[in-house]
């Protein structure tokens, strides 16, 4: 099992997105265990996106996810990294794959609505900078008809 780190971003929240693209990583089978609507700070967002400071859209790029509220959320599942990357698709929304989260909700490259975790790495990363709290543990039921026991 991983555990990944998404976030709905600004112009998702501000467009009443935030139901639909939470309920599509439910249907999928994953589990949420971490949500919160905050505010981002500003330390925050630089810390978040560290790796993109210097490049010509990061100042953008911070002012935007400061902007207005986002959804912080916490995702577990089997390979919930890649899965949770999968379901957003591509970057920019004009070439995002119809079916994705960016392929059907959207237009751009900088609103594209949604962060997800790009390695377990960035994963744990991420998780300990904006759920330094710690995120929840409990089971489900549903679980045992997710996952075939070979699965796990
Ligand atoms: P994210 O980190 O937000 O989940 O997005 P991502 O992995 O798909 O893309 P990444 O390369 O990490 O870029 C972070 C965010 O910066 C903006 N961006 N603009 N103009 C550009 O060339 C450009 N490249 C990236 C996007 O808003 C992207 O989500
Ligand atoms: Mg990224």
């Amino acid at each position: 099992m991983e555990t990944t780190f998404i976030f709905i971003k600004p112009d998702a929240v501000q467009r009443g997105l935030m139901g639909q693209i939470l309920g599509r990583f439910e249907r999928k089978g994953l589990q949420i265990v971490g949500t919160k609507l905050m505010s981002v700070p500003t330390d925050l967002a630089k810390k978040h996106y560290a790796e993109h400071e210097g490049k010509p859209f990061y100042d953008g790029l911070i002012k935007f996810v400061t902007s207005s509220p986002v959804l912080a959320i916490a995702i577990r599942g089997v390979n919930a990294v890649t899965v949770c990357r999968t379901l957003i698709g591509a970057t920019n929304g004009q070439k995002a794959d119809p079916g994705t989260i960016r392929g059907d909700f959207g237009m751009s490259g900088g609103f594209n609505m949604i962060h997800g975790s790009d390695s377990l790495e960035s994963a744990e990363r991420e998780l300990a900078l904006w759920f330094p709290e710690g995120t929840l543990d409990y089971s489900r039921t549903l679980d045992t008809w997710c996952y075939d026991p070979s699965d796990l």
